[in-house]
């Protein structure tokens, strides 16, 4: 999956994050990526779990490469998307984070705070999101594979 281009990106949010939404739905788009609203669709009050799920499903289906969330603080939406199997989401709401979860924990969805960040840094952040390759693949990189098998593991224990 290198590069932007024809990427598939999911991307949903809360009340809090709709107006960032479109911003950062603008700027895929721009980047060359096929963008997948899964809503919400007003600043009407709703809950994250509905719209995260959605994204986060998604990504583990294979309908989208990668997915995005917005809510007021990425925390939220984070938490429910790590509980579906095979999605690694992060709430990152400054650059180096956004950066070293694509090194070191091969992020497939990045969660944003639009409460906490402006749309221009949101950019900045998806772009590292976007760009950043995993380091599990290059030599050294096995660390981050085993720690990543290490997640699959806890998921299995917990699964019915
Ligand atoms: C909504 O007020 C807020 O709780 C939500 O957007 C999010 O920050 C939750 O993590």
């Amino acid at each position: 999956m290198a590069g932007k281009n024809g990427m598939v990106i999911a991307v949903g949010s809360d009340h809090a994050g709709y107006r960032l939404k479109g911003a950062v739905a603008g700027a895929l788009s721009e980047m060359g990526c096929r963008v997948l609203d899964m809503g919400t669709d007003s600043e009407e009050s709703c809950d994250y779990p509905d719209f995260a799920i959605k994204v986060a499903e998604a990504v583990r289906e294979g309908e989208a490469d990668r997915g995005v969330l917005i809510c007021g603080t990425g925390a939220g939406m984070a938490m429910v998307a790590n509980k579906v199997p095979g999605v690694r989401a992060a709430a990152c709401n400054e650059r180096y984070s956004a950066e070293f979860t694509r090194l070191h924990n091969d992020v497939n969805v990045l969660s944003l705070g639009a409460r906490i960040i402006e749309p221009v840094e949101a950019v900045g952040i998806l772009r590292l999101f976007l760009d950043t390759p995993f380091e599990g693949d290059r030599e050294g990189g096995t660390r981050h594979l085993r720690r990543l098998d290490k997640i699959s593991d806890v998921e299995k224990k917990y699964s019915k």
